[in-house]
């Protein structure tokens, strides 16, 4: 069967190649796809975007299934779309997408729902927003309603950063409508982790826990970032507070959207935030899987993953269950000059080392131009790689990236350093 990936990121590489892996699939196309996806044995780059299109697509070359990577396709309804056309399509739709799209509606929803997350409050109007920070005081945190690509949220660590974000969103209108509407949240304390799971409208069934790097530079330090490295498992979530995220958080979630008619299904990435007590909180739900979290997962991933999407989609994921490598994996990003404000395009990668059985480059913003492979986004590659303890991995990943050129990388040196630390 052939199956379609909409997206163009390292996740929807590390999806595809997963996906092609199924002894069921012959051809995972991928729209728009990348650099890697252009190359890699099993998979094509489809260069088609507009929901009409690909529906047509789906229809002539009898696509199985599709698969959505991020978020703004699902916010615009794409799983909506495909469903009218009668396509088998695996996401949530356009009224759940919500959970990520609109922060003020994910807000209220966990607390219609009682998720335990950070206290807030929401305005349209500057001088009201101001007059909330001046009473709740620095840090405090400022977020944009809508999807912003990573630019919605600030840390304020002062009352005249938070204000200064304020008038950025809400009088200088400079994110436009995903900033016309701000959340103004309560600073919480703690480790982070990502708690990704897939859901079928009524079960979650958890995939690999994992942690990310948002921030550009060493020791967490300069602009946030889509994430400059990730691993697996993240040992900050133990199993007794597995359990409790999936009491506190992720089943109430899912409960709480059946319950409000609005059905959840697809991937679910909870952001979480861990205090010193071992209390997790909701930072964020986003609608989708995380990325570069989804490398070092599907590395892990030993299950089929479309016969979990089956799963999901027929409402059976109570019934499956997913077979992780135990080993750990690392990726790490490798990203353009500039990046994360305004990263060069066009440089060429010269050497780009051969996939092994425990090391993968997956791209992400890269274009192949029929002979050579060219930095085409922020965030170029992510070299995922196992290894017998994260250690290992680490290493390997390192090692491997060593071996990788284009002008102006910029990579963390110390991707896995909390995890590492723990040991
Ligand atoms: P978000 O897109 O909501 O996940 O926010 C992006 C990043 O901002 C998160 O990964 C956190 O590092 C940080 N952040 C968001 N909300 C808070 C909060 N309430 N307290 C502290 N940090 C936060
Ligand atoms: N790596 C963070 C995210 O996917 O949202």
């Amino acid at each position: 069967m052939k199956l379609l990936v909409i997206g163009s990121g390292g996740r929807e590489h590390a999806m595809a190649w997963k996906l092609a892996q199924s002894p069921k699939v012959q051809k995972v196309f991928v729209a728009p796809g990348n650099g890697g996806t252009a190359t890699e044995n099993g998979l094509e780059n489809l260069s088609l975007s507009e929901f009409s299109q690909l529906i047509d697509f789906c229809k002539k070359e009898q696509i199985y299934l599709t698969v959505v990577g991020p978020e703004a396709p699902l916010a615009a309804g794409i799983v909506d779309a495909f469903q009218e056309a009668g396509l088998k399509i695996f996401g949530p739709l356009r009224a759940a997408a919500q959970l990520e799209a609109s922060k003020d509606f994910a807000k209220q929803f966990m607390a219609r729902h009682g998720l335990p997350t950070a206290r807030y409050a929401t305005f349209t109007d500057a001088r009201e927003a101001k007059a909330y920070i001046d009473k709740q005081g620095a840090p405090i945190v400022i977020k944009a309603d809508g999807l912003a690509a990573g630019k919605g949220v600030v840390v304020a660590s002062t009352v005249a950063e938070a204000k200064a974000a304020i008038d950025l969103m809400l009088v200088q209108n400079r994110l436009g409508d995903a900033g016309a509407r701000v959340v103004v949240e309560e600073f919480l304390e703690g480790e982070e982790a990502s708690f990704i799971v897939m859901a079928d409208g009524a079960h979650a069934l958890p995939l690999a826990t994992s942690q990310d790097h948002k921030r550009l530079q060493d020791g967490d330090r300069g602009p946030n970032t889509g994430g400059m490295g990730a691993y697996s498992p993240a040992p900050v979530v133990t199993p007794e507070l597995h359990a409790r995220v999936m009491r506190e958080i992720i089943q109430p979630a899912i409960d709480g959207m059946a319950k409000d008619g609005t059905p959840y299904t697809g991937f679910l990435y909870a952001g979480l935030m861990i205090d010193k007590a071992g209390n997790p909180k909701t930072l964020e739900f986003n609608c989708r899987l995380g990325d570069p979290e989804t490398q070092p997962i599907m590395l892990r991933l030993k299950s089929d993953l479309l016969a979990l999407v089956e799963h999901a989609l027929a409402g059976t994921l109570d019934r499956a269950s997913a077979e992780w490598d135990r080993r750990p994996a690392l990726g790490l990003v490798l990203a353009a000059a500039g990046y994360p404000d305004e990263p060069r395009k066009g440089d060429e990668i010269t050497v780009l080392p051969k996939a092994t059985e425990d090391c993968r480059v997956f791209h992400a913003g890269t274009r192949f131009d029929g002979k050579r492979v060219v930095t085409n986004g922020g965030r170029v590659l992510c070299v995922a790689a196992l290894g017998d303890s994260l250690k290992m991995a680490r290493t390997r990943a390192y090692e491997t990236a060593g071996a990788i050129r284009f002008d102006g990388m910029q990579l963390r040196k110390d991707i896995g350093h909390r995890a590492l630390k723990k040991d």
